[in-house]
């Protein structure tokens, strides 16, 4: 696990949403700066610029799932990940997804 990794000094330097998407498969599917089976984080950070209501729609739907927003593919449920990660890891990704 990443654990040990992010409780280093190098803590202050990777963001811990990305240690987070990290560890719970979200690079299997989703790329920073391209679509892969998933949007870009990029992609999702521009589209919900200014929505207020978009850090809790998206934690809803990474811990359940779902689709149509992006196409028909749908988004698998995270139903194990605490809402802290899940808070953690929308942060990041509606910051633009920095690498630190
Ligand atoms: C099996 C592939 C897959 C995995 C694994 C996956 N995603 Fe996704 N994700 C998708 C797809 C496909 C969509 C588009 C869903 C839609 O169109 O509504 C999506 C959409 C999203 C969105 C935008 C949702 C919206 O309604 O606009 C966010 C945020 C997101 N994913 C974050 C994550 C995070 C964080 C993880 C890891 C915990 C993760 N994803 C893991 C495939 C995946």
């Amino acid at each position: 696990m990443v654990g040990g990794l992010v409780s280093t000094a190098r803590a202050d330097t990777a963001p811990r949403g990305q240690a987070v998407a990290q560890a719970n498969a979200c690079m299997g599917c989703h790329a920073v700066d391209r679509k892969l089976v998933g949007p870009a984080f990029q992609q999702i950070a521009a589209r919900y610029k200014g929505d207020v209501q978009a850090p809790a729609k998206l934690a809803r739907k990474v811990k359940d799932g779902g689709s149509g927003v992006w196409g028909a593919i749908p988004m698998p449920a995270h139903p194990n990940m605490s809402d802290a990660d899940i808070k953690a890891v929308v942060d990041w990704v509606l910051a633009g997804a920095p690498s630190k």
